[in-house]
């Protein structure tokens, strides 16, 4: 069994940007910049900002936090998104998931422009990448297929189960690693909230990639012999003995599937780390699309 080492690769992948930005530089050309967007004070949601903007200064991009009041309205949320759009300074940006409940999250999304929206989440986006052209796909999903790529894991014919179909991880892997290329032409099945036997589909997995958000879900005895386990799971978890009082949790009881497995990805250290480098990607290659 080999673990998959998320800090390790995105640390790399970071050094590679920072190589990029420093002949940027060198050349007098612009500095990459990315902003993003919060609105309202989930813990959560503040944490990974806030590692996406010193993500930023760690590569030499400069970085610009829109913090916006959760009492903010739909229309002055309209509002930012356009002086963002219409802003030639920006290169790309993002606004953080979820929003508050009075806000329509797929209007918000509609309007960012699609050559800025380095989430990858715009209709045009999400489009362009499930027909397999060139554009920016959600650093979450793209983090998975370049961990896949950098270990060597061997994934055309395989059987990949994807658990969930969220927008932002489950959907979008199903289609990347079915998609022609390196890193796809797996044979996917998604399972979800509706799916009866869940298990029937994941003992049968050659590669598991599990976006749920319930903790320790993923059991011994739902895989088979050297499946390649893929946890995008992070849940706090309540434990008042640490300093934080809480534990983050994947979807896949570690201990136990490891010992089954051939590849897989720890919580924290796995897949978590390589969505904030991925982005700063997606924000490099704004800059080239755009110049
Ligand atoms: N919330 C959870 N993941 C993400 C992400 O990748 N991008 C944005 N904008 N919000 C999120």
């Amino acid at each position: 069994m080999e673990i998959i080492d998320g800090k390790k690769i995105s640390n790399q992948i970071k050094e590679e940007i920072k190589v990029e930005v420093d002949s940027l530089k060198a050349l007098g050309k612009k500095i990459p910049h990315l902003a993003a967007v919060i609105v309202g004070e989930d813990g959560a949601s503040l944490t990974y900002v806030g590692s996406k903007v010193r993500s930023c200064k760690q590569v030499g991009f400069n970085s610009t936090l829109v913090k916006l009041a959760e009492s903010i309205t739909e229309n002055e949320l309209l509002d930012e998104i356009y002086k963002l759009n219409n802003n030639d300074s920006i290169d790309g940006f993002i606004v953080q998931l979820p929003l508050p409940k009075h806000i329509d999250e797929q209007k918000i999304l509609l309007a960012i422009d699609p050559n800025k929206d380095v989430d990858g989440f715009h209709p045009t986006n999400f489009g362009k990448m499930a027909l397999n052209m060139r554009t920016f796909i959600p650093a979450t999903p793209y983090g998975i297929i370049e961990l896949i790529k950098r270990y060597g894991i061997e994934t055309s014919g395989k059987h990949t189960v994807v658990i969930g179909r969220s927008h932002i991880v489950g959907r979008p892997i199903s289609i990347l690693m079915n998609n022609k290329g390196q890193g796809g032409d797996s044979t996917v099945t998604v399972v979800h909230s509706k799916t009866k036997n869940i298990e029937f589909y994941t003992k049968n997995a050659d590669i598991l990639v599990s976006a749920l958000g319930i903790p320790e879900y993923v059991k011994e005895h739902m895989v088979k012999n050297n499946v390649v386990i893929i946890d995008v799971g992070i849940t706090r978890v309540k434990d008042h003995k640490t300093e934080k009082g809480y534990v983050i949790k994947g979807d896949v009881d570690f201990d136990s599937v490891s010992k089954k497995a051939s590849y897989i990805t720890p919580v924290p250290g796995g897949v978590g780390p390589m969505t904030i480098a991925m982005l700063l990607k997606n924000t490099l290659l704004s800059v080239g699309m755009r110049s």
